[in-house]
């Protein structure tokens, strides 16, 4: 592990002097109870949206457990639907930064349905950016989306050059940064995008058919059941561990250069990892405590629809601009993430 930078280390210091209230919308999903539960542990007042529609109750209870029933006393949640603007409204009051990370994700499900993707993702995100705006937030930090390059070719990815989407969610994420950036213009609303790169780590969902790869490989891999691997195995990603987002989210929301402010930043590490290479990443943590993986094999399947053949970002404007420095690479964030699996999926 590298140690934290020290602007993360320095936001920390005077967040815990002078705690603030923090809104994260999608609190009881993947990215979004990881926040909450840095958050409180950070000693933050924080309100929780959510109106589980891919998230879980069972996510809130693991972030109670781990943070204590003192720091818990500070969470407020709201079950509610960013698609009513009263819900966001309500979850606004009186909130000094909001992580917005409510979203229908998976590129397939866009494109099986691209009209529900698009009423939570675009007239959801619209609802909460007024909403932040009406309740004077101080900054809106909302999740967007490494699958904004769409088919550009340049590796890695910078943020100012981007081509054309190929999934409905591609596009719901772009126009989430043209509207935080209309609102800025018109309204002088403070907002950052983070563009997320394949983010993994403990409670990101390994069920259902949208499942993200690391969990739905790790959960084949502890049950002995078939993996498939799409395409040839050399597609790549720059995935990304989830303290590195918290660091990101943190550093957006309290960042005060004012050039830091109304920008987009590429949230990952600058390590590309093919999904052979990552299969061999998992198996080899997993070995020890599974010896059926020995003679485990990865099946190949087709390529999938909408999906980028390679993802590496360049995280310069995030390190000058923000003080952004991961602090885990993919074997170690791994480590950690496959060790909390083991407990979760092992434990059912
Ligand atoms: N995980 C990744 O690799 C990744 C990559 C790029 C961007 N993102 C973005 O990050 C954000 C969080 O993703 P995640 O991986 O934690 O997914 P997740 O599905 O675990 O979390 C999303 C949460 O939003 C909630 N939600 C969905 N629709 C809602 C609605 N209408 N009203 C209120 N809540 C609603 C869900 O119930 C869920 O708890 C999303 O915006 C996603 O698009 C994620």
């Amino acid at each position: 592990m590298t140690p934290a930078p020290a602007a993360y280390l320095e936001r920390q210091r005077q967040l815990r002097a002078q705690p603030r209230h923090w809104l994260v919308t999608g609190a009881a999903g993947f990215i979004g109870s990881n926040l909450v539960e840095a958050l409180l542990k950070l000693g933050q007042r924080v309100t929780g949206l959510d109106n589980f529609a891919t998230g879980h109750q069972h996510n809130l209870d693991q972030v109670r457990a781990a943070v204590g029933e003192a720091q818990w006393a500070q969470f407020r949640f709201l079950r509610g639907d960013i698609r009513q603007p009263a819900d966001c409204a309500q979850a606004c009051e009186g909130v000094d930064y909001a992580l917005h990370q409510a979203a229908l994700g998976s590129v397939s499900r866009s494109i099986e349905d691209p009209h529900t993707t698009n009423d939570v993702n675009i007239t959801g995100f619209l609802n909460m950016l007024t909403a932040a705006r009406d309740a004077k937030v101080r900054r809106f930090v909302y999740a967007a989306s490494s699958s904004t390059y769409g088919d550009h070719p340049d590796l890695p990815k910078v943020e100012g050059q981007i081509g054309n989407p190929l999934s409905p969610y591609a596009v719901t994420k772009y126009v989430n940064e043209l509207y935080a950036g209309v609102y800025a213009r018109c309204y002088g609303a403070e907002s950052v995008g983070l563009r997320y790169f394949n983010v993994f780590g403990p409670r990101q969902d390994p069920n259902g058919a949208y499942a993200a790869v690391i969990p739905q490989w790790v959960a084949a891999l502890i049950a002995d059941r078939p993996l498939f691997i799409n395409g040839d195995g050399e597609t790549s990603r720059d995935f990304c561990f989830i303290d590195n987002v918290v660091q990101a989210n943190v550093l957006a929301a309290t960042a005060t250069a004012p050039d830091a402010v109304n920008q987009v930043y590429n949230v990952a590490l600058n390590q590309r990892t093919s999904l052979n290479q990552l299969y061999g990443l998992m198996v080899a943590l997993l070995r020890e405590r599974f010896p059926h993986l020995d003679q485990h094999r990865p099946q190949y399947a087709g390529f999938r629809a909408g999906d980028v053949r390679h993802s590496q970002a360049d995280i310069g404007k995030a390190a000058q601009l923000l003080g952004y420095a991961p602090t885990h690479r993919i074997e170690e964030g791994l480590a950690v993430a496959m060790d909390w699996y083991v407990g979760s999926l092992t434990a059912r």
